[in-house]
């Protein structure tokens, strides 16, 4: 077929501009690929004058995003702009009304209002695609969602979120703490002026709502997901797991337990030799258990110019192709409401980190709580000995129920010679 599939572009910033860049470099290979050339009609950013590195001259210049929308020299509206709602949002559902196909780099998007677009692209004959919007450059959409589709899901297991894992990263290999590292992330680039984002889960919790959806056959549910960032991990506690034999990674995690489902987002220990051990700086990872096809991982940069551009780009060729899939793999109407697991559903082996006076009595005090929740300790190790001052106590459980080692650390706290929140991970042998 010669007749080009044509775009239309609202955001020209990191991703837009790499999506030009990748388009006007090789325009003949995504020709062959596609079966028929992919152009460029229009583009949208706020500010027509920016330089922004690329020659844009010979496009429509459309000053109202949601003009494109309803373009009729456009197939394709890609939403590269961001945020879960306003502009992002009004401009998504225009162009899916319009019976435009959307491809997106949107996780918050997705993620909060992912199962009402799904729906409406699906009324309109059309598709919503999203590589871009989970792990950047890693095709783990294409993977879940064609590749793996004759699977059964038993668990999804992310490093989501680039910057939190080079945070975690700098920390051990350097000893510094996290606010000194995130500082230097900043200065670097590498981290938002506003990190709260990253570092609070957030944004990979958006990221692990989707491919659980994906994954499970479930509507997403961000709102449901238990979220925790790195933001209280100490230097310690690296250097502690370092020593056990351990790495501490920002996991998000979605089991399917029993009938139920489980996702959690929170900083884990896992084996230092394991496929999610040895993945460091700001590269992402997805492993993925299935049935028939058992363990996969893949991993990659999870962000940046080129990795999250070349992914919004596959999604065009796919539809330049006329392929196009249900946005969570499944009709919307059949996606499930799952029935949800919590904490109380789950065992896992636990890492403790408690800061202690180092009181007579205190190690036994520590124990009858343990002992009272039925929870039963691997190994115990006591960093320093001053009555004066607090010391290390990091204790191992054997596996036990995640809500019981909560509850037990909950009451450990309240013992008088505690100093600080104790500071308790899962440790995931993934
Ligand atoms: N950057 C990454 O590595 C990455 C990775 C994965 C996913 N994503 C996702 O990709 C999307 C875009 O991210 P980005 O990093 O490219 O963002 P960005 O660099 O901040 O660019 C955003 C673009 O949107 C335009 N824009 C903002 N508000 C607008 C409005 N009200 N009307 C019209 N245009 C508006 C901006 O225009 P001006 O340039 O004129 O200000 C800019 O061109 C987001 O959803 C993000 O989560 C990004």
């Amino acid at each position: 077929m010669n007749e080009p599939f044509r775009i239309a572009i609202a955001g020209l910033g990191t991703v837009g501009r790499g999506v030009v860049k990748i388009l006007q470099s090789q325009p003949e290979l995504i020709r062959a690929r596609a079966g028929r050339p992919v152009e460029i009609t229009a583009v949208n950013a706020r500010n027509k004058s920016a330089d922004r590195g690329v020659d844009l001259s010979s496009y429509e210049w459309v000053g109202d995003p949601l003009a494109l929308a309803g373009h009729d020299k456009v197939d394709c509206v890609l939403e590269l702009i961001g945020g879960s709602d306003g502009v992002a949002k009004d401009l998504v559902e225009a162009a899916l009304d319009n019976g435009k196909h959307v491809v997106t780099a949107n996780k918050a998007l997705l993620a909060h209002h992912g199962l009402e677009l799904a729906q409406k692209a699906e009324d309109k004959g059309v598709s919503l695609n999203y590589e871009a919007a989970v792990a950047g450059g890693i095709p783990i959409i294409k993977s879940l969602r064609e590749g793996l589709a004759a699977n059964k899901v038993k668990g999804i297991y992310g490093i989501l979120n680039g910057t939190c894992n080079y945070i975690l990263t700098e920390m051990r290999e350097t000893g510094r703490d996290f606010n000194d590292v995130l500082k230097d992330a900043q200065d670097r680039g590498y981290a938002e002026a506003d990190p709260s984002f990253d570092v609070g889960g957030i944004d990979a919790a958006h990221k692990l709502a989707l491919l659980t959806a994906l994954g499970f056959g479930v509507k997403p549910n961000f709102d449901g997901l238990s979220i925790e960032g790195i933001e209280s991990i100490t230097a310690d506690d690296i250097r502690f797991a370092d020593e056990l034999g351990y790495r501490i990674k920002l996991i998000g995690m979605a089991r399917c337990l029993g009938g139920k489902v489980f996702q959690i987002m929170a900083p884990c220990l896992v084996p230092t030799a394991s496929a999610l051990g040895s993945v460091e700086g700001v590269f992402n990872a997805v492993f993925v258990e299935a049935d028939p096809v058992d363990k996969t991982m893949a991993e990659g940069r999870g962000a940046g110019e080129g990795p999250t551009a070349s992914a919004v780009v596959a999604d065009v060729m796919d539809l330049a192709r006329g392929i196009t899939l249900p946005t969570f793999g499944v009709r919307a109407s059949e996606l499930k409401d799952a029935p949800w697991a919590d904490l109380s559903d789950i065992t896992a082996q636990h890492y403790i980190h408690l800061k202690v006076l180092d009181q007579p009595g205190v190690i036994a005090d520590i124990s009858a709580v343990l002992r009272d929740h039925q929870i039963s300790i691997e190994s115990l190790v006591q960093r320093g000995r001053d009555p004066q001052r607090a010391v290390s106590v990091v204790m191992v459980t054997h596996e036990s129920g995640a809500k019981a080692v909560q509850d037990a650390v909950a009451d450990i706290a309240k013992i008088p010679s505690m100093v600080d929140k104790p500071t308790v991970l899962r440790i995931e042998h993934i």
